[in-house]
């Protein structure tokens, strides 16, 4: 059953019950026709972009965003900037909610949840009843390391190089439940890091006892790239040595991959998918999906309870395998829909753009930025040169600066650059779509004068 027929069913049976539709509608008929109305204002509302954009048109892109033009921006993958279409879906739904919230949350909620589904899997691939929605990677990944259903002797592996949230996500999963979690090093040096080291590493670290390996895409502590499809074929590999019982489920922290490479998540071979949509693709601040394959939701349960459709299982209106798994998937709660509901635009944006001119570009640009950093004395570059190993970010040292030095000496000459959060930091540029080749030529140039 779709989300909306379900919703939209639920929430005329239900009527004064969980939806206060009795005082908005009296009659059934009359909350029909009025949620009619209201569900094609607002679904038909992201069907189009309001500015037309041409394919890898970055300067256009470039004009769609509020961001500063004083500085050369290259830290927006940290937040996005909204872009206009973005913006003015928000603005809209803003508006909506301020006017009259719980109209507009019941006459729309359905719908929306099915549109941002749906543009999900056209951007992403797979089926839009795989994808559960969050407010962010960390609570993605908090959510499938908190669900998944383990057995006591199961094992975690992940990496050394991971982000802070997977890492913590596993270690208070590990504290509140005894899960046994190991972290294997796929390389010593980031900038010498090969696909055949990766993989000979973690294939030497997976014991019969793992259960599930969570891999970063991009680590945003080096800005290696890691070969997440053989890494799939790896586990599919093993898989069918092994008992159902015994299979691996890999989960792939996305994030600083996904609105970049061109890819389709299926293809990657992992059950669990888990990107904010805040960062390279320019979602709302606030939102982030999960893809989840039917064998990886098939081991997962909800650590929020739903406010979707499962609402109805609740009540006993419908039954459990009746409700989209990534509806059951979702935390309930009110949530900044303002926000989520202008998820469509963005990733219709990175359509009109085209994934493969995306990749393209900030390939072209992060290559770019690396070859005029190895031309700099002084600079240390950690980040691999080849873009099979390496995608948005370059990191790198310069002479004995502290990274944090660099990044305020560069601050000081408009350049917006980053730091590493991680125990051994390092500077970090992040080269994006906004950009263009004479902004990299300026903040080369600024940390050569540093
Ligand atoms: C690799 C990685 N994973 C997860 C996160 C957390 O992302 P979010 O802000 O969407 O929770 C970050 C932060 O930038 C990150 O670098």
């Amino acid at each position: 059953m779709q989300r909306r027929t379900f919703v939209k069913n639920a929430s005329l049976a239900l009527g004064g019950g969980m939806l206060p539709l009795a005082a908005l509608a009296p009659a059934a008929g009359a909350a029909s026709a009025s949620a009619g109305a209201a569900t094609s204002t607002a679904a038909s509302a992201t069907r189009g972009l309001a500015t037309t954009l041409k394919a890898a048109d970055w300067t256009q892109l470039r004009e769609m965003f509020a961001l500063s033009q004083e500085y050369v921006h290259l830290a927006t993958f940290l937040l996005a900037s909204h872009p206009k279409p973005v913006a003015e879906a928000i603005e809209r739904h803003r508006h909506g909610f301020d006017v009259n919230p719980v109209e507009y949350y019941y006459m729309n909620a359905a719908a929306m949840d099915e549109a941002i589904a749906a543009a999900a899997a056209e951007y992403m691939g797979g089926r839009p009843d795989q994808v559960a929605m969050t407010d962010s990677t960390t609570m993605g990944l908090a959510m499938v390391a908190s669900g998944l259903m383990l057995r006591p002797d199961d094992e975690v592996l992940h990496s050394e190089h991971d982000h802070y949230a997977m890492e913590q996500s596993f270690q208070l999963r590990a504290e509140r439940t005894g899960a046994r979690i190991r972290r294997v090093s796929l390389y010593d040096t980031p900038a010498e890091a090969s696909v055949d080291q990766i993989l000979s590493r973690l294939r030497a670290a997976i014991t019969p006892a793992t259960r599930v390996v969570a891999m970063t895409w991009v680590h945003s502590y080096s800005g290696v790239k890691l070969p997440i499809h053989a890494i799939g074929e790896m586990v599919a590999e093993l898989n069918s040595t092994r008992d159902e019982a015994d299979h691996i489920l890999y989960l792939v922290d996305g994030v600083h991959g996904f609105g970049i490479e061109d890819i389709d998540v299926p293809s990657v071979g992992c059950d669990f998918f888990v990107a904010g949509t805040h960062k390279w693709l320019f979602g709302p601040r606030g939102t982030g999906v999960i893809w989840g394959s039917d064998r990886g939701w098939a081991h997962c349960r909800p650590v929020v309870p739903s406010f979707g459709a499962y609402y109805g299982v609740w009540l006993g209106y419908i039954t459990r395998d009746q409700v989209p798994v990534g509806d059951y998937m979702t935390p309930g709660g009110f949530h900044a829909f303002d926000h989520r509901w202008a998820l469509p635009e963005a990733f219709q944006l990175h359509l009109q753009l085209g994934k493969a001119n995306v990749q393209q570009r900030i390939h072209e640009l992060n290559t770019l930025t690396k070859e005029g950093l190895l031309e700099i004395d002084g600079v240390t570059l950690h980040t691999p040169l080849s873009p099979e190993l390496s995608s948005g970010m370059v990191c790198f040292d310069y002479r004995d600066l502290d990274p944090g030095e660099v990044m305020g000496g560069l601050y000081g000459q408009g350049i917006i650059a980053s730091t590493t959060p991680y125990r051994r930091s390092y500077a970090r540029f992040a080269p994006s779509l906004i950009n263009n080749e004479e902004e990299i030529e300026r903040a080369l140039a600024a940390l050569a004068s540093l």
